[in-house]
């Protein structure tokens, strides 16, 4: 979407993964989706040094919103929990240099069971939004059927537009689609949305990142025609800092979300974050491949599966110990000579020749990643991820 916004992928935080529908804030008051846990979540952003790597964005999800809407007919936040209002908190994050997201959805109800946005209410939930002086809004699918969905995505994209406030467009439509043509028109849906969630929810397991990460790479050739700058595939949420993965997966996360030119949005608990998955997420350089101003997202070009040629496609990634890949540069088609090599993750460089032999280890479930530059050429990139590429 030609908006102005996002001409790389956004970058920030989501509630969603990590503080999904916690409502209880009198029994967790830390924890529970209310103003104070996003009040919290900026100023670990402007605190710790995530604002300036470009992690600017603060996003409500579900549950956010009173169970009725007020006498004029829009919608509002739950009293309780955001006494504030989202207006003030909309300020709270402009004066630290952030934006502020909020969520919506398609439907009679949100997939948690708000008030929904049907048809007749496009107009006044988006002229809300902007007068709240909201910078994002994802728009759920939950509750609205194909048809529904297909007059309601383009509707409330010029509805945003007609505010006059550039405001993100995430939109889950092909998510509820399938993810693929012929139900989900990524023309369409480059010249509508910002970005748009393709496929399942991420949850905080590995099982859930391969999974994902599958599903990207086998339908690499319809997915990234569709991704450049304003209009982005997103695999769902950044799950490193959580409980579920290890840092090797973390870093497997970050490597892969950066070569897909995904949206970067973390859901974990930024308070307590370790410093391991920290660091991770805080990658110079993974950071920069993502934002590279070109959008190209990239592609796999090896498939590798030792030991399992035959067998089922669980069997395809060891995890018993470090995957030994012996390869030259020309064969993975770098052939003018010498080249740069920036080890991302352990920030070492080396120069190697096209036809020199080498061997990289890949740990189990985990990835090396290299930023392979030849002076004169534009920067190429180059990755392996454990067992399969
Ligand atoms: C489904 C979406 O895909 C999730 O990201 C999240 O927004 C939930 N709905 C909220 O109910």
């Amino acid at each position: 979407l030609d908006n102005g916004v996002m001409r790389t992928p956004p970058m920030g935080w989501l509630a969603w993964e990590r503080f999904r529908c916690d409502i209880d804030c009198e029994h967790d008051p830390k924890n529970c989706i209310s103003e104070n846990l996003f009040m919290d979540m900026a100023d670990r952003l402007s605190e710790d040094g995530w604002r300036e790597l470009g992690y600017v964005y603060v996003n409500i999800d579900d549950c956010w919103s009173s169970m009725k809407r007020d006498a004029k007919g829009r919608l509002q936040a739950d009293p309780k929990r955001f006494p504030g209002g989202i207006q003030k908190l909309a300020r709270y994050m402009h004066d630290r240099g952030l934006k502020l997201g909020i969520y919506g959805d398609m439907g009679t109800h949100t997939c948690g069971g708000y008030p929904g946005t049907t048809l007749d209410k496009i107009e006044i939930d988006a002229q809300t939004f902007a007068d709240w002086e909201v910078d994002m809004f994802k728009f759920d699918g939950c509750y609205s059927n194909a048809t529904e969905q297909e007059k309601g995505y383009p509707l409330m994209s010029k509805a945003l537009n007609a505010t006059g406030r550039p405001i993100g467009y995430s939109c889950s439509w092909p998510a509820y689609q399938g993810g693929l043509p012929p139900k989900v028109n990524y023309t369409q849906l480059g010249e509508i949305c910002n970005l748009w969630r393709n496929y399942g929810d991420i949850q905080d397991s590995w099982d859930s990142v391969l999974n994902i990460i599958d599903w990207f790479f086998e339908n690499q050739d319809v997915l990234i025609p569709a991704a450049g700058p304003g209009q982005w595939n997103d695999p769902d949420m950044l799950i490193a800092g959580d409980f579920g993965l290890s840092m090797e997966q973390s870093r497997a996360q970050m490597a892969l979300w950066a070569i897909m030119a995904a949206p970067l949005f973390m859901s974990n608990d930024l308070r307590t974050v370790s410093s391991g998955a920290r660091s991770i997420l805080q990658n110079k350089m993974a950071i920069s491949i993502n934002q590279d101003a070109m959008g190209i997202q990239g592609r796999r070009i090896l498939t590798v599966t030792p030991f399992c040629m035959d067998l089922a496609a669980s069997c395809n990634r060891r995890t018993d110990m470090p995957y030994r890949y012996q390869t030259t540069l020309s064969k993975l088609n770098y052939t003018t000579g010498s080249y740069e090599i920036y080890d991302v993750f352990t920030e070492k460089t080396m120069v190697l020749k096209d036809s020199t032999s080498f061997v990289v280890s890949v740990n189990p479930t985990g990835v090396v990643m290299w930023y392979v530059s030849a002076p004169g050429k534009l920067n190429r990139r180059l990755f392996y991820k454990g067992g399969r590429l």
